[in-house]
């Protein structure tokens, strides 16, 4: 049975690296912001299915800077519902908006955040090049930008 709540995954238990790699490519990539991250979990019995790791830019702002599930489990409502999750718990702290960055030509990932209220702000060029150590192909091509969409979680007063 798949948990219908994430929870925060516990100290002594293992990252879930396998997952993560899915949302991004570089093992190197992942422990510049893993370790400062709150990551939340979704379980199918024992097994877990689905992460997101949500970091702390500043006291304004939070970023998702991965989010994956398991190509068994996507396409249910689990990606959806990790989204929402991150964004209850980012304005349950206080923060003004929660943030994502994506690859500009991950379009079916650009579309899920859009439908959850995201929208784009800016493109952050090269940062596939300047950030990584390889270079990283998706479908055969080059991953270069970065685009990153945020969506506000309170109003302006
Ligand atoms: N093409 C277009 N739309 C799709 C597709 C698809 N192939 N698959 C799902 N959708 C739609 C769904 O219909 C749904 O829309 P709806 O609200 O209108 O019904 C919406 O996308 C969300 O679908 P979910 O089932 O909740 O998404 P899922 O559980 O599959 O999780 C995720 C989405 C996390 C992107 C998953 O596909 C995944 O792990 N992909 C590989 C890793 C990845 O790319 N992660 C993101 C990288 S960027 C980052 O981590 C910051």
């Amino acid at each position: 049975m798949i948990s219908i709540t994430p929870r925060m995954l516990r100290k002594n238990e293992q990252m879930p690296y396998g997952l993560l790699l899915l949302a991004d490519e570089e093992m190197q990539a992942i422990e510049r912001y893993i370790h400062q991250s709150d990551i939340y979990v979704i379980e199918a019995g024992d097994k877990i299915v689905g992460v997101c790791a949500v970091y702390t830019i500043d006291e304004h702002t939070a970023e998702i800077k991965a989010i994956a599930v398991d190509e068994a489990y996507q396409n249910q409502g689990i990606g959806k519902l990790m989204l929402k999750d991150a964004e209850d718990k980012a304005r349950e702290k206080g923060f003004n908006e929660l943030i994502i960055g994506t690859p500009t030509i991950a379009w079916k990932q650009i579309s899920i955040y859009q439908k959850a209220g995201f929208e784009l702000y800016e493109v952050k060029k090269d940062f596939f090049i300047n950030y990584y150590t390889q270079q990283i192909f998706e479908d055969s091509v080059q991953l270069t930008d970065m685009v990153m969409l945020r969506k506000k979680l309170r109003n302006p007063s």
